[in-house]
């Protein structure tokens, strides 16, 4: 293939690779949307001070007001924080970041504490979104 051939097969596929490039974002940013569904978790689960749902990408943990509801991502980059039981801390996997029970971070790179979510309780549940 000569340079004339190749300038011309990339003046046709540079348009579509241009779409496909906003395409994505786009999609992800639909998605989103429509991802933010209700959660319904039964109290009965909830069987130990932090409980993972993998599921939902969520932890609950059991304090003495009831309970409190966090995403599971971390907030600096979004990996999934791996639970510490013996230090009873949220570990991030990636960069090591580490939050306590109530969310706050006490150690970077992220700079943000843990995302809560808000629940109502109806017949034995916990209402999530
Ligand atoms: S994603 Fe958790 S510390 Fe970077």
């Amino acid at each position: 293939m000569n340079r004339r051939d190749f300038l011309g097969k990339a003046l046709v596929y540079m348009p579509a690779l241009g779409v496909l490039a906003l395409a994505f974002p786009f999609y992800y940013f639909i998605n989103s949307l429509y991802s933010k569904r209700r959660v319904e978790i039964p109290i009965n689960k909830i069987n130990k001070r932090v409980v993972f749902f993998k599921d939902y990408d969520i932890f609950i943990v059991k304090v003495e007001s009831g309970f409190k509801v966090f995403d599971a991502h971390c907030t600096h980059m979004g990996c999934i924080l791996n639970y510490n039981n013996k230090d009873k801390l949220f570990e991030c996997p990636c960069h090591g970041s580490v939050f306590d029970l109530s969310g706050k971070r006490l150690k970077g790179p992220a700079r943000k504490p843990l995302n809560r979510l808000t629940f109502k309780i109806v017949n034995n549940s916990l209402i999530i979104g």
